[in-house]
């Protein structure tokens, strides 16, 4: 995935609005995803993206980024009809609320399964899912890359989320196979279990070493 590749990128909340913004700044060609476009346009105004129905805007992607609540993920990725071979990646996480954050997944063991089972010769990664959204603005924290941990079954899929995560200033790291995805969405429902407790948004996880 080089600067000039096109970037699709399904939602344009919290998460795909800042995604968009970095990865336009840094010469990506990105092509948001909205079911409403023209109030998309309007939102997105000063992002150097086009914007078009979910479905167009994947056409001829080299990637495309799924930003969308999990309530909507596996609909609003059927409804792509992505051309096999193509790179998805989840960036949802499948929660409930009970007095704080609880993992539910669908019953594939995770989010980024169940995409894998219903979109077979799609290449499926979880990546940009453990942390909160602002850390895309800026993902160096205290003067250190926050980590970003991706997992998916294609290597090569794999190493591209890795390149796009290290282009955009990450400390990106292969976190293995497609079964570790829900490993990823539980590290979700820990930063938000701290966010909400206390600790507040304004971070990241680190691992680190000697
Ligand atoms: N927020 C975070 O800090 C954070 C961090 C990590 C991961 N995540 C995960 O990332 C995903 C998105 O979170 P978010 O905070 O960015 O949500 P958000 O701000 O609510 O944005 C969701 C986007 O998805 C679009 N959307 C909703 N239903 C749709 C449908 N049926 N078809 C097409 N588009 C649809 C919305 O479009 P409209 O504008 O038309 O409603 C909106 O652009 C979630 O799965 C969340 O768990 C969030």
């Amino acid at each position: 995935m080089t600067q000039g590749s096109r970037i699709a990128i399904i939602g344009t909340g919290n998460v795909g609005a800042p995604l968009g913004r970095r990865l336009a700044g840094l010469g990506y060609r990105v092509v948001f995803g909205a079911r409403d476009v023209g109030a998309a346009r309007e939102k997105l105004q000063g992002i150097q993206a086009e914007v078009a129905l979910p479905k167009d805007a994947a056409v001829g992607a080299d990637m495309v980024l799924l930003t969308v609540p999990a309530n909507v993920a596996l609909g609003t990725a059927r409804a792509l009809e992505l051309a096999p071979g193509t790179i998805l990646v989840d960036c949802t996480n499948p929660l409930r609320w009970d007095g704080g954050p609880v993992w539910a997944p669908p019953a594939e063991g995770s989010m980024t399964a169940a995409l894998a089972a219903a979109l077979p010769g799609v290449r499926v990664v979880k990546g940009f899912s453990h942390f909160g959204a602002e850390v895309h603005d800026d993902p160096v924290v205290s003067g250190m890359a926050a980590d970003m941990f991706v997992a998916g079954d294609d290597q090569d899929a794999r190493q591209a989320v890795l390149d796009l995560g290290t282009a955009l200033g990450y400390h990106a790291q292969d976190a293995g196979p497609l079964r570790n995805a829900a490993l990823l969405e539980n590290l979700a429902v820990l930063w938000i279990q701290l966010a909400t407790t206390g600790r507040g948004r304004q971070f990241a996880f680190k691992a680190v070493g000697r």
